[in-house]
């Protein structure tokens, strides 16, 4: 340290260098998914203590013990769930006013995985809980149960969209053919969503993929034999992570594939 501050050829170096940084993370903070302000809701759970009823929820993400989410998982009501494009969302959760409540200051964080469909043979105000222009979520059992108690069903929340902390890289389950690629895009960090995706193969440009249902994206082409990379553009911030290479050439429909590229 002395022997920094004795050189002023150092100290310039040394200063270049935090400031150099400096540029480079406040670049990158522009694009980075800033949590929103907490608004009013409700929340029920469904399922029980095992949260296997959240497996196969309507984002396609399949078992989520295995594709990383867990049972800290919420249904969205179609007014938050976005036809799918909120799926992979993240939102900080605390009961509010209800002698339910364990504590009205601590909040527990949910992904959203699925769809709770309206019901139109019950009222918004009265089981129709995911009607709308309702903003509900329908925790899994094990989430609600951290904010509060299970048996009042229903609880007055305040809820806020917040980045999406993963670790690793996005992930890809590929579904189709060699004539019909769906991918499934999972582990998304940052705003957590994808609003539009490209596909190249190793012996074609960038192709547009189009929103299937949920999280899963399509592009008919064929791409067999192919080594794949992917373009994927946030939905929220609209920023860019290309994950090259992601699948070798004898990629295989019914695998996962990992990159080392995401979002913040
Ligand atoms: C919708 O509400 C009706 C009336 O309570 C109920 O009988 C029915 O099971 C509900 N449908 C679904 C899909 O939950």
């Amino acid at each position: 340290m002395a022997s920094i501050l004795q050189s002023p050829g150092r100290l310039l170096i040394a200063f270049t260098c935090i400031f150099t940084t400096f540029m480079g993370e406040s670049k990158v903070a522009m694009s980075v998914f800033r949590p929103s302000n907490w608004a009013l809701a409700h929340a029920t759970f469904y399922g029980d203590e095992t949260a296997s009823a959240t497996m196969g929820g309507a984002c396609g993400y399949g078992n989520l013990f295995q594709s990383g989410y867990g049972t800290d998982t919420a249904a969205l009501s179609s007014r938050l769930f976005n036809n799918g494009y909120a799926c992979g969302t993240c939102y900080q959760i605390k009961c509010y006013q209800s002698s339910a409540c364990y504590n009205n200051v601590a909040y527990t964080t949910v992904t959203a995985t699925n769809l709770c469909p309206p019901n139109w043979s019950e009222p918004s105000d009265d089981g129709g809980w995911c009607n709308p222009p309702r903003a509900h979520f329908d925790m899994s059992k094990p989430a609600f149960m951290k904010i509060a108690q299970w048996k009042a069903g229903i609880v007055p929340i305040l809820y806020r969209r917040v980045p999406c902390e993963r670790k690793g890289g996005l992930r890809f389950a590929f579904q189709g053919n060699g004539y019909w690629l769906l991918v499934y895009v999972m582990n998304v960090g940052g705003g957590g969503d994808i609003g539009s995706m490209w596909v190249r193969g190793s012996r074609t440009g960038w192709i547009q993929m189009s929103h299937n249902w949920g999280a899963s994206y399509q592009a008919f082409a064929t791409l067999s034999g192919q080594s794949l990379s992917f373009r994927v553009t946030s939905y929220t911030t609209k920023e860019t992570v290309i994950a090259w290479n992601v699948a070798p050439s004898n990629w295989n429909v019914g695998l996962t594939y990992s990159s080392t590229a995401n979002f913040r």
